[in-house]
């Protein structure tokens, strides 16, 4: 099965000149208890904007090049999604914008970080239809003043 999980503005806000707009210090707590022990699938592009290879997982990068230093290299998104959409096991898709957009349509549950606060982007999350997946809240909390909430889609 496929998990997108994700930290999103009041306006679908991820990134910013390669860098994560919001640095939470609970959400990375929770994205890293959330995916421990799971595949994790990103773009070349965050992986490169990574301090080094997430601990405990198995880091997997989606590029039409070389990878240097993941565990494994996807070229063909297709070929993963069919192998993978119906399996038990969870796999967790990190990002970004270009990953999320392309796994979307097939991820049974999308844990989002719901920022309350809007900011400079270049990278946005894609628009979604809400009215198709069960909402549960699983956390509010703030830090610095901003207010988050952690939700869960799931189709
Ligand atoms: N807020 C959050 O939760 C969150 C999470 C993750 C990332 N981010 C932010 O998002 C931004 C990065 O997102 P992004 O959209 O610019 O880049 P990205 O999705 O991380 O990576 C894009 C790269 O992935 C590869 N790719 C994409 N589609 C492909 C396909 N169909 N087949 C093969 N390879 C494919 C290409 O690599 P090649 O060019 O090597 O072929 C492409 O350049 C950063 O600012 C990051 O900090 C935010």
């Amino acid at each position: 099965m496929i998990s997108i999980i994700a930290a999103i503005g009041k306006n679908n806000e991820l990134g910013l000149n390669g860098d994560l707009v919001f640095h939470l210090k609970d959400d990375m707590k929770y994205f890293r208890e959330t995916t421990l022990g799971h595949k994790v699938v990103m773009g070349r592009k965050t992986w490169e904007s990574l301090p080094g290879k997430l601990k405990d997982r198995t880091n997997i990068v989606i590029s039409r090049h070389d990878v240097e230093g993941a565990d494994e290299h996807i070229s063909d998104i297709e070929s993963f999604i069919t192998e993978n959409q119906d399996t038990d096991e969870e796999i967790f898709i990190i990002g970004g914008g270009s990953i999320y957009a392309a796994f979307l349509p097939y991820a049974k549950n999308l844990y989002l970080t719901e920022v309350d606060s809007a900011a400079n982007a270049d990278v946005f999350f894609p628009d979604f239809d809400k009215s198709q997946y069960k909402k549960s809240i699983i956390k509010k909390g703030s830090e610095n003043g901003i207010e988050y909430t952690f939700v869960k889609y799931t189709k």
